[in-house]
């Protein structure tokens, strides 16, 4: 080729020749014509050799392209694209700072208090930056930090610009922000735009007349005849949503507490002027925000009654002002006005968005926020009256991770300061402590999206129980207290109900050591009582302890954060009919993760498709050491066991373009790195990695002369022929390469593709959802939740299946075509190599 493409260049220069010599004729001439003839050669000789270097620099890449990358970068991850949409190829995933960071969430008022009032604040943070730093955290979500009244701490702002005294000054805040930064750590706010203060400037001067320019700021209403509120609606802190103001004899709005009344979002300038606010922020440095009740902003038209079959005094209003249509434009411009343009990062409170809608308001390119807090998982908490549902959580959990796959991008976490501690709810906080912490820990921790770790989570802080509601802070705990003593309900039976669901079992100040107030304050007394349990749970004794919570959190950071897989990977929902373990894979390119979690306090028993061998584990909570296996199957799971294995089909290194954007610091992981996040320590690893050796190439060429169609019967007919003893050692690795590459094709039966997106009826309550209903109600609502459940299962067990078995035909059939691409290619590769 490479000769028969030059020969007609050489003639040409031939051509030049005779031209030249019957001009020239003399010495001198003579001499010119034959530097001219060498400067002609060496032209030539360039062009040739740029010529030869293209063309073996084609041969390499050609050579090098690894056999299976179709395989493994596109098939097998894409099970539920590839039935939905055949025609369409994987959209990008685009690597994204704030999706390879882990998130750290501050209660300020509970984290640390510098100065001795029994409040957490500013200086305190900075004090402890360096335990979230070593942790493995790098974005601060901070809650609010604005002047406010404190009637739910903070979430009732009086001024945007302006730092609450309790927690610091200006000052204070620009030195936490660079000391963030200075850590390579980013902070982001919280913006509270639903709602302000009643003691908001912008309020004071709209109550004070119906004229005021900043009346249409807020909601303000006529009563209905008879002096009735201007409707039903209940406020998700209990009580009517409306407050008589007897200055101007009219109603205003309020979704939260009285001294919270709702902004008017339908006022050009009100958004205008809270755009400003938010650019006013970002120029300060900040690098984002957790954007607070933001599903809430548009209201009704009209705000109408609801109906009320029970006739009941207030409705729970969720469904009139909570994700109502319209909601996208405010949205839309929100963006666009502020954080749209900038690299920051936004998370939207999203309350009542349900995955079905996920992807409008996260889209990668069309979305309005990076990532969104979904509330469908927090109904799953009701201990006292019952266990855990691990299949309504995966459910969940699963349409959530699918819903967004390679659209947008999820906001994961278990706690945060509206939620009781999880060890306490969905965990055994006595007997199994920190085995439910990592377990659940873990869980969440390796799916597609940003983990958030709210404070005291990292050491499995726990739920509280004090005697009376006025050792309780929370606005909404004791609202709910009084309304059901009004009713003549038990005072003990209402303390019940607050010790499962109340906000404060979060909001007591964080255990840092073993000394007076948990090292958080010198004061006297807190605001809120310190957990009398610091005495043994505390950050001081666990970072002594390897075995302790906080340690597994950081190996748990550092594995999600070495390995690719668990920031990039797909996501499917494995043993999705088990009622105990949690079990998921997370495949990208040539890595597949396995997670695998008991999430009771029972042992629990599976069976894998895929073996799995102890060399392959990364990650487990047990203390003693595990035992070695070899292609284990089937597993005996102590109470809250956790095991993660990566199966590393290392063919190829480079990472598909086709899938995600190239890193652009790629960290391969090294074995120790691998190692040193497993409590236990594994044997080292082993690499598939095969360069194809010459004998190799030989026993391909002996493959290709006798191959059929179906590549499958070769690996097995290879196999036999090791164990005869036909094939000696040296092709082995090559054999296990293919047997890895076919154990990855029919574990693909273990992959159940979740097709259903949208039947489940979403739970609508968010965190106060007990507090307002009665104690019979909420046996009514666990009962509605099990049969929900119950109802879901049916359908999957009759609609899916068939949908299931379709799909995994149409699998193997592409399955067979790609093998069978693929077995020419090697055999291509081994030809043109020999
Ligand atoms: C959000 C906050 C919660 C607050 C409420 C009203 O849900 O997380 O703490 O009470 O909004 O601002
Ligand atoms: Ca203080």
């Amino acid at each position: 080729m490479i000769c028969g493409y030059a020969i007609p260049r050489v003639n040409c220069s031939w051509k030049i020749a005779p031209y030249f010599s019957h001009v020239v004729t003399t010495e001198s001439r003579k001499l010119k014509y034959f530097i001219v003839l060498i400067f002609l050669e060496s032209v030539k000789l360039v062009l040739l050799t740029r010529y030869f270097i293209s063309q073996l620099a084609t041969t390499v890449a050609k050579f090098s392209k690894p056999p299976f990358t179709r395989l493994a970068t596109t098939t097998i991850n894409r099970p539920l694209q590839s039935i939905q949409n055949t025609s369409d190829t994987p959209k990008i995933v685009r690597r994204r700072w704030w999706k390879e960071a882990i998130a750290y969430q501050i209660y300020p008022r509970s984290f640390q208090d510098s100065n001795g009032d029994g409040i957490g604040d500013l200086t305190g943070i900075i004090q402890r930056l360096d335990h979230i730093k070593d942790l493995g955290a790098d974005l601060i979500w901070l809650c609010p930090i604005f002047k406010s009244p404190n009637d739910d701490n903070g979430y009732d702002i009086s001024d945007y610009q302006v730092i609450m005294d309790v927690f610091g000054n200006m000052a204070d805040m620009e030195r936490l922000i660079k000391e963030i930064h200075d850590r390579k750590m980013k902070i982001i706010f919280d913006m509270v735009l639903n709602h302000t203060s009643d003691e908001h400037s912008w309020f004071i001067e709209s109550r004070s007349s119906r004229t005021s320019t900043k009346r249409d700021w807020y909601i303000w209403r006529d009563g209905k005849p008879g002096g009735l509120r201007p409707n039903n609606w209940e406020s998700i802190f209990n009580g009517s949503a409306w407050e008589y103001d007897k200055t101007t004899d009219q109603y205003y709005l309020h979704l939260f507490s009285p001294k919270m009344p709702d902004l008017n979002w339908e006022n050009a300038d009100l958004r205008q002027e809270l755009y400003k606010i938010c650019n006013w922020w970002l120029a300060k440095g900040i690098d984002g925000f957790r954007i607070d009740a933001i599903s809430h902003i548009k209201k009704k038209p009209g705000l109408p009654d609801l109906p009320n079959p029970k006739q009941l005094e207030f409705v729970s209003s969720f469904d009139y002002h909570m994700n109502v249509e319209g909601i996208e434009e405010y949205l839309r411009e929100f963006r666009n006005a502020t954080f749209g343009t900038l690299d920051v990062v936004s998370v939207g409170e999203a309350n009542g968005v349900g995955a079905d809608q996920a992807q409008d308001w996260v889209d990668e390119d069309t979305g309005i926020f990076n990532m969104i807090f979904q509330f469908e998982g927090l109904n799953l908490w009701a201990k006292a009256l019952g266990a855990l549902d691990v299949l309504a959580l995966k459910r969940i959990m699963t349409r959530w991770q699918k819903a967004l796959e390679a659209k947008g991008w999820n906001a994961l976490f278990l706690e945060n300061h509206d939620k009781p501690r999880i060890v306490s709810t969905w965990g055994n906080d006595k007997e199994y402590l920190r085995e439910c912490a990592t377990a659940f820990g873990t869980v969440y921790f390796l799916m597609m999206g940003t983990p958030f770790i709210y404070q005291g989570q990292e050491i499995g802080m726990t739920n509280v129980k004090y005697p009376s509601i006025n050792d309780y802070n929370d606005v909404a705990a004791k609202n709910f207290y009084n309304l059901e003593l009004a009713k003549g309900i038990d005072h003990r039976d209402i303390m019940e109900i607050i010790y499962v669901t109340g906000r404060d079992n979060a909001r007591t100040p964080m255990q840092w050591d073993d000394s007076p107030n948990a090292g958080f304050s010198t004061a006297q007394q807190t605001w809120l009582g310190v957990n009398p349990n610091y005495v043994h749970i505390n950050v001081q004794q666990q970072s002594k302890d390897e075995n302790s919570i906080l340690n597994f959190y950081k190996r748990l950071i550092k594995l999600r954060k070495n390995n690719d897989v668990f920031i990039y990977g797909t996501y499917d929902l494995i043993l999705s009919n088990h009622k105990q373990v949690y079990g998921y894979t997370r495949t990208l390119n040539d890595k597949r993760a396995y997670i695998l979690i008991n999430l009771t306090d029972r042992p629990a028993q599976f069976t894998l498709y895929q073996s799995l061998s102890s060399k392959q584990l990364v990650l487990t909570n047990l203390i003693d050491p595990i035992q070695e296996h070899e292609d284990e199957k089937t597993f005996k799971f102590h109470p809250y066991e956790i095991r993660v294995y990566i199966i590393d089909h290392k063919l190829h290194t480079t990472i598909s373009k086709n899938q995600m954007e190239p890193s652009k610091n790629p960290s391969i992981e090294t074995l120790n790195e691998l190692n040193s996040t497993v409590s236990t320590p594994i044997s080292t690893l082993t690499t598939s990695e095969v360069p194809l050796t010459k004998k190799q190439t030989q026993v391909l060429e002996k493959v290709k002369q006798k191959r059929t169609n179906n590549p499958l019967v070769e690996i097995n007919e290879n196999v036999k022929k090791k164990q005869k003893g036909e094939i000696n050692d040296s092709n082995e690795s090559l054999i296990k390469k293919y047997q890895s590459q076919r154990s990855l094709i029919l574990n693909q039966e273990n992959i159940e593709p979740i097709i259903r997106t949208s039947t489940f009826e979403q739970q609508r309550r968010p965190f106060s959802s007990y507090s307002s209903l009665t104690l019979k109600d909420q046996y009514d609502v666990v009962n509605e939740t099990t049969t929900s459940t119950d109802k879901v299962d049916d359908e999957e067990s009759t609609d899916t299946r068939s949908k299931y078995i379709n799909y995994c035909a149409c699998e193997q059939a592409k399955q067979k075509h790609l093998l069978r691409d693929q077995n020419e290619e090697i055999l291509k590769h081994t030809q043109e190599q020999m």
